[in-house]
């Protein structure tokens, strides 16, 4: 009956900033909820729940953060778990969309629109504070990966690589590091094509890299060798990875590569994230025969597949001889 209690507890405790706001000798309810401006009798259920929770424990002050409700601070894990929980980030409020999980079970679409009027990418173009967040939910969630995708596939064969949906850069600026002939071009929207900037000045990148703010539903460079799409086609359903797939395969040279880097249904991914994909953008975690299908309308061949990391596989296309 109250499955959702404990998620939500957390992640309002965590949206609130308890963790933070009670280490140390902590706070009673009332001087507590007075700060935060919030119904103290309603935070002293909240926080009844917590210290069952051993979030928080009481005290003779009140309540007072334990050493494992510590890990919900803000800094922790370097702010990817405040990120990841927070209602007010992308992520968090993301979620909530899971409430629609049942509109999209029956339909097959995504639940984030049915709950804020509008998609997920149309959202985080209205907020800025949303935009920002996810972007580094992005960063934080690859640090561990990136060395790892840079060296567990040849990048080498490649003069010119386009990051096609490229976030803020993290991923081209190490691949472009590890191979100091290679020259890249991302693509992705407005605010966060102007992060990837930075991230390429700070790389000393910028002479062997371009930017572009812009759509991957409109046309990409053109004439590179390799299209990169990382974690880009999960999050569409198929009639919009089909456009994003057809840009690419128009952009392409005859000798071009397009990589998939994703979860694959079946070999790296998870299922609750398959439903995240499900519930958030009306996306799935394809399997590698749905890749083939999906791609083979383009002329798009596929030709290797490499398991890149433990939660990520490379699939590489070639185009067909048209
Ligand atoms: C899941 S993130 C992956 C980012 C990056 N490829 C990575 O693996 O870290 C998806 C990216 O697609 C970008 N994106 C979404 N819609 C886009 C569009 N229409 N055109 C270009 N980029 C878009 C987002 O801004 C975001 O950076």
């Amino acid at each position: 009956m109250a499955g959702l209690a404990t998620p939500m507890a957390l992640r309002v405790a965590v949206t609130l900033g308890l963790p933070d706001r009670l280490l140390g000798h902590g706070a009673t309810p009332d001087r507590l909820a007075a700060e935060l401006e919030v119904s103290s009798v309603a935070l002293e259920v909240l926080l009844e729940h917590l210290t069952t929770l051993e979030v928080v424990e009481r005290s003779s002050t009140g309540y007072r953060t334990t050493a494992f409700g510590a890990h919900l601070c803000a800094d922790a894990d370097g702010g990817f778990t405040n990120i990841l929980l927070s209602l007010d980030s992308a992520a968090g409020r993301a979620e909530l969309a899971f409430v629609e999980l049942a509109h999209s079970i029956r339909t097959g679409r995504a639940g984030y629109p049915r709950r804020y009027g509008k998609d997920f990418w149309t959202d985080l173009a209205d907020h800025p504070r949303l935009r920002a967040s996810f972007d580094q939910q992005m960063i934080l969630r690859f640090q561990e990966q990136i060395p790892r995708i840079v060296a567990g596939f040849d990048w080498s064969r490649f003069t010119t690589i386009v990051d096609v949906g490229g976030g803020r850069g993290a991923l081209l600026a190490a691949i472009l590091t590890a191979h100091p002939l290679m020259r890249g071009h991302l693509v992705d929207l407005a605010a966060t094509a102007t992060d990837a900037r930075h991230t390429f000045v700070a790389h000393h990148l910028d002479d062997r890299t371009e930017v572009t703010e812009g759509s991957f539903f409109d046309a990409l460079p053109a004439g590179a060798d390799a299209y990169l799409l990382s974690d880009i086609l999960h999050d569409w359903d198929d009639e919009h990875a089909h456009r994003i797939l057809a840009r690419c395969a128009e952009a392409a040279h005859p000798a071009s590569r397009v990589l998939v880097l994703e979860p694959v249904g079946d070999r790296r991914a998870i299922t609750d994230m398959d439903l995240s994909m499900l519930v958030i953008y009306g996306g799935r975690e394809r399997r590698i025969d749905e890749f083939r299908a999906l791609a083979a309308d383009h002329g798009l061949i596929l030709d290797a597949v490499t398991d890149v990391t433990d939660q990520r596989c490379l699939l590489e296309f070639r185009l067909n001889d048209r």
